[in-house]
């Protein structure tokens, strides 16, 4: 019997801008499900891994599956249409709508307006804005307008979740309340987290991917990667500044 494909695999993925190798040799397995963590120092790869992940960076040489699609000569959209779903930390909310309008927007783009309406409503318990859904967004603080951004993501029902940093500028009761709803999503969704903040990634974390120079240095437990002395020695040598292990 076949067992079943892997979310995520790459083979030999690496894309260079000009002299630069921003990702290499990166052969990346996820399973159908799983909750990862990449972490890595500033310019390591993560987030030209994450945009070779949803085609808007073609590799350079290598391959990306989705569950055994491979996305060579995909578009944007009909990768997103394979399920997978990013939140960048560039803002995509329609300011002047509401939560649920956002929510319902992304929602109606590929079900019909019935359907839009109860996928919208689930998003909106999902993220925890019930009390919020008719608020502007612009009236939103930083934190609620990140968990908006996530329902937006989420109310396209991707089977995996791209999250670049999710915790950036949040306060730490924000930074835990994320980490709970990621823990939810999780339990229907596949994720993959990048994030600086270590104290964030031991609330979520399972198995860790370290990303260093565009290659993986290592993948283990998050216990195992956290006290692993090559870690310590990349993120020291990059002063990146507030980051401790
Ligand atoms: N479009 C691009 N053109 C040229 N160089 C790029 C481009 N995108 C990224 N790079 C370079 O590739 C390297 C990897 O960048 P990337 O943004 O993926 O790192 P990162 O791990 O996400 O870093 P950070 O933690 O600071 O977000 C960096 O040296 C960056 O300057
Ligand atoms: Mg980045």
């Amino acid at each position: 019997m076949m067992s079943a494909a892997k979310l995520v695999e790459t083979k030999d993925l690496g894309i260079h801008f000009g002299g630069l190798q921003a990702v290499q040799g990166v052969n990346f397995s996820l399973n159908q499900g799983e909750l990862r963590c990449l972490i890595g120092p500033n310019g390591a790869g993560k987030t030209t891994f994450f945009r070779l992940l949803t085609g808007v960076h073609k590799p350079s040489v290598g391959s990306v599956t989705i569950n055994g699609t491979p996305i060579k000569d995909l578009q944007t959209h009909q990768i997103a249409n394979l399920g997978v779903g990013i939140k960048t930390q560039i803002p995509s909310l329609f300011d002047n709508l509401t939560v649920r309008e956002n929510l319902w927007l992304s929602a109606r783009k590929r079900n019909a307006r019935a359907e839009a309406d109860r996928i919208a409503d689930e998003a909106l318990e999902t993220i925890r804005l019930a009390h919020a859904a008719k608020s502007e967004v612009a009236k939103l603080a930083h934190g609620q307008r990140q968990w908006v951004e996530l329902g937006v993501v989420i109310a396209g029902h991707p089977k995996l979740i791209l999250l670049d940093e999710p915790a950036a500028g949040m306060t730490g009761h924000e930074r835990e309340r994320t980490a709970e709803l990621i823990r939810d999503i999780n339990r229907t969704c596949a994720m993959i987290v990048v994030e600086h903040d270590m104290e964030f990634i031991k609330m979520i974390a399972k198995t860790v991917t370290v990303f260093n120079r565009g290659e993986v240095l290592m993948e283990d437990a998050v216990d195992k990667v956290l006290s692993d002395q090559r870690v310590k020695d990349v993120y020291l040598g990059k002063q990146t500044g507030g980051v401790t292990l």
